[in-house]
């Protein structure tokens, strides 16, 4: 905990204080009779279950059930009994995924959860809703919901952002794309429990937890078929290179590139991991052309030429059978295509061209100029940017070509590797 930055101690030591007044008060408030102590061991025993069976999200962070049985606590029960269980959901947490991770982690959990779980009661509290299935009634369970979500997504990002050097913003946009579907299914199914439990007791709430589990572990399925599309396109990759001398790192290296432009231009997390699958994945189509063309030394037949500029056309139609979060496809497509319209395949122009297409098309021109070829050495890194800056607004879109200019000055030692390339 003394390693970490002051900003994020800073934050711990607010959100375990603001938990630990507004978890006092809530047991003061509450009437602590049998039956309350005992439906805070069920749900504190569920919301531990829950918690322990968590699913990672890409961007960092997780997400578990567990939301669902503290929607239903928090409707339900006395306040002191739902903060309780909250408390107990974050600090009780037992698998693989938590072993050896520092105690404080557990207690920041805990104590975000306690603090999410305030704003949802203080939505109930404000509009003095109680046990009802009137619509009025479940429109603002929605909106408690709602509010817990945001509270724990917002201290999350901040945290996240703290500890990884990065904008809470993004990670924040990154991951609500991840978390509206979740809040989506296990909202209403909060509300469910709600009312299985308010009219069938312990036996009904049982039966409910079955597809609560299968819930998590269909979400748990989304995001490894997410991870098995990522290894599917590297394996492409390592496939081309394989084939190709030349586009040995190129692939690797223009992909490292597009990122380094994307985020000067302050693209989200998600549409960066999305520039990076297109950049690695641009010549894929290579794959489809002839080894004797792609290695052959001196000046190409026009026939020859023909072949190679397939090559995004094909790339195209091998990505687009796993189009699954994304168009990369089109991208693919359209990286040879030029900012004055005279490119292949469709001659398309300007801003008409995907803005990923437009990035590519720079990162992949700088690292063509600068590699080594069979038949010639690479130039210079300052060549290569005068031929950039002299292309600029024909070949090349000249705003991201100014954006490369300056990120490449500041950023490309460590975007390439240092011994590639000497800024001057
Ligand atoms: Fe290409």
């Amino acid at each position: 905990m003394k390693d970490l930055p002051k900003s994020f101690q800073r934050l711990f030591i607010l959100i375990t204080i603001m938990a630990l007044v507004f978890w006092a008060w809530a047991i003061y408030q509450t009437d602590w009779s049998w039956i309350n102590v005992f439906r805070l061991l069920l749900f504190g025993f569920l919301a531990a279950a829950s918690e322990s069976l968590p699913v990672s999200l890409p961007k960092g962070g997780y997400v578990t059930v567990s939301f669902a049985v503290f929607i239903c606590v928090v409707i339900l029960f006395p306040i002191g009994v739902s903060v309780s269980v909250a408390a107990i959901g974050g600090l009780f947490v037992f698998g693989k995924e938590v072993q050896g991770e520092p105690f404080y982690k557990r207690v920041f959990n805990a104590s975000q959860f306690v603090v999410s779980l305030g704003a949802a009661s203080l939505v109930l509290r404000i509009t003095d809703t109680g046990f009802s299935i009137a619509p009025m009634a479940i429109l603002i369970y929605l909106v408690a919901s709602f509010a817990y979500m945001l509270t724990n997504m917002t201290v999350v990002a901040i945290a996240l952002g703290i500890l990884q050097g990065k904008s809470p913003w993004l990670i924040w946009i990154g991951n609500i794309r991840w978390s509206i579907p979740n809040f989506m299914s296990l909202a209403p199914l909060g509300l469910l429990m709600a009312l299985v439990f308010h009219n069938d007791g312990e036996v009904g709430l049982f039966l409910l937890f079955i597809p609560l589990l299968l819930s998590r572990h269909s979400f748990q399925l989304y995001i490894d078929m997410r991870e098995n599309y990522l290894n599917t396109v590297e394996a492409l990759v390592q496939a081309l290179e394989a084939k190709d001398t030349y586009t040995s790192g190129h692939s690797t290296r223009v992909g490292k590139l597009a990122v380094a432009i994307g985020e000067a231009m302050e693209m989200s997390e998600e549409k960066l991991v999305f520039l990076k699958y297109a950049a690695v994945l641009h010549d894929v189509g290579k794959i489809g052309v002839s080894e004797t063309i792609l290695n052959k030394e001196g000046k190409l037949l026009e026939s020859e030429w023909e072949s190679v500029r397939s090559h995004p056309v094909i790339g195209q139609t091998i990505i687009k059978g796993i189009k699954f979060l994304f168009d990369i496809g089109n991208v693919v497509r359209l990286h040879h295509e030029r900012y004055d319209g005279k490119g292949y395949p469709d001659g398309v122009q300007g801003e008409e061209i995907p803005l990923e297409s437009r990035i590519i098309a720079v990162a992949d021109t700088y690292d063509a100029i600068t590699s080594d070829r069979s038949y010639r050495k690479g130039s210079t890194h300052d060549e290569a940017m005068q031929e950039i800056k002299r292309v600029a607004g024909s070949q090349l879109d000249p705003k991201i070509a100014e954006i490369f200019r300056k990120v490449v000055t500041n950023e490309l030692a460590q975007a390439i590797g240092a011994d590639r390339v000497k800024v001057t």
